[in-house]
């Protein structure tokens, strides 16, 4: 049994938070107004989340040069982290060694911990790059072939074929349950499952004043969300991550940051376990079932 096996629903540890790093190659989240992340800042959140216990970071070479930028902080800073990083969703099986080559090479690794499918449609459209993973997973380079999905159906789709993978990362949060569906089976499969979208690219934090005007169906539910954390005096990060942390059948929560400050906040929420307990019955009124609201790319805010 994998470590991240074994944490399934026994609370929070550092070592079920994997480090996100879209944020590192890219100016990304909704409620991010300040960019992509300076390198010495990079540099410093590595070394925090590394003195934490944290011990995966998650990238994809489709992250502008998130990549590069972690191979030269990782040089920097003398760290070390299990890697998880993704195929370009254009690349053909003929071109799978060769990528997967230059995000080692840029990364300064050896081997990758995981390797995803960006996404579904990116298998579905090349599906014998399957095989070629598989290949270099027998070499060494890769421990765990996978995918990362967007919808519960692609999911069954891969169990019902049987296809044969080692980790998927997908959405969940206190609006989108909708892999509820699908949880049970990836677990009796022995997939491990790493979570995105926790803070919903921050949209929970966002205030009712600066929220875009897309959002107003569910304007009222982030404002009761913040009000709730407030009045029981629990940081809105810690309830958001006990939400997801609690869920049985989710191994790990990939989250993103763009400053040290919050990954500090983040990682300082473990004594809010058990006053997140009595709120669950609270907090699952909050699920919104709406796609264009839980899925970004369905986003229309600029
Ligand atoms: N298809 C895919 O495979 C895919 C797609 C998307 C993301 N990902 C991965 O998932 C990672 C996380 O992305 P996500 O979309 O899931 O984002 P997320 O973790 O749900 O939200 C990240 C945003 O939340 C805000 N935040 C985090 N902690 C905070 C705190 N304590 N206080 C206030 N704000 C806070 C930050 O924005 P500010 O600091 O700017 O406010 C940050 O940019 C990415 O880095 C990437 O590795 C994968």
């Amino acid at each position: 049994m994998s470590a991240a096996k074994s944490n399934i629903a026994s609370g929070f540890a550092t070592n079920r938070v994997v480090l996100g790093t879209v944020q590192f190659g890219l100016d990304y989240g909704i409620s991010n107004t300040a960019g992509k992340v300076p390198l010495e800042e990079v540099c410093r959140i590595l070394a925090y989340a590394h003195a934490k216990g944290v011990t995966m970071l998650d990238t994809a070479a489709a992250y502008g040069d998130s990549e590069t930028v972690l191979g030269k902080s990782l040089q920097e800073t003398g760290l070390s982290f299990q890697i998880i990083s993704k195929l370009p969703p254009t690349v053909t099986a003929r071109d799978v060694r060769r990528t997967v080559e230059a995000s080692l090479e840029k990364l300064g690794a050896d081997k990758l911990y995981g390797y995803l499918f960006h996404s579904f449609n990116s298998y579905k459209e090349h599906p014998a790059v399957l095989e070629q993973l598989c290949l270099l997973q027998e070499e060494g380079l890769i421990a765990q072939v996978g995918f990362s999905l967007y919808h519960p159906a692609e999911a069954l789709e891969l169990l019902d074929k049987n296809i044969t993978f080692g980790l998927t990362q997908f959405p969940y949060n206190i609006f989108d349950r909708r892999f509820d569906l699908v949880l049970d089976k990836l677990q009796a499969a022995g997939i491990e499952t790493h979570v995105r979208s926790v803070f919903l690219q921050g949209l929970f934090f966002i205030e009712a004043a600066q929220l875009p005007p897309y959002f107003s169906k569910v304007a009222g539910k982030i404002a009761a969300l913040q009000q709730l954390a407030q009045k029981a005096n629990i940081p809105l990060e810690a309830l958001l991550m006990h939400f997801v942390l609690q869920v049985p059948g989710i191994n790990n929560l990939v989250i993103g940051v763009n400053s040290l400050k919050a990954l500090k906040a983040n990682l300082a929420t473990s004594e809010y376990q058990a006053a997140i307990q009595y709120l669950l019955p609270e907090l699952k009124r909050y699920e919104v079932t709406d796609e264009d609201i839980l899925l970004p790319y369905k986003w229309k805010t600029s």
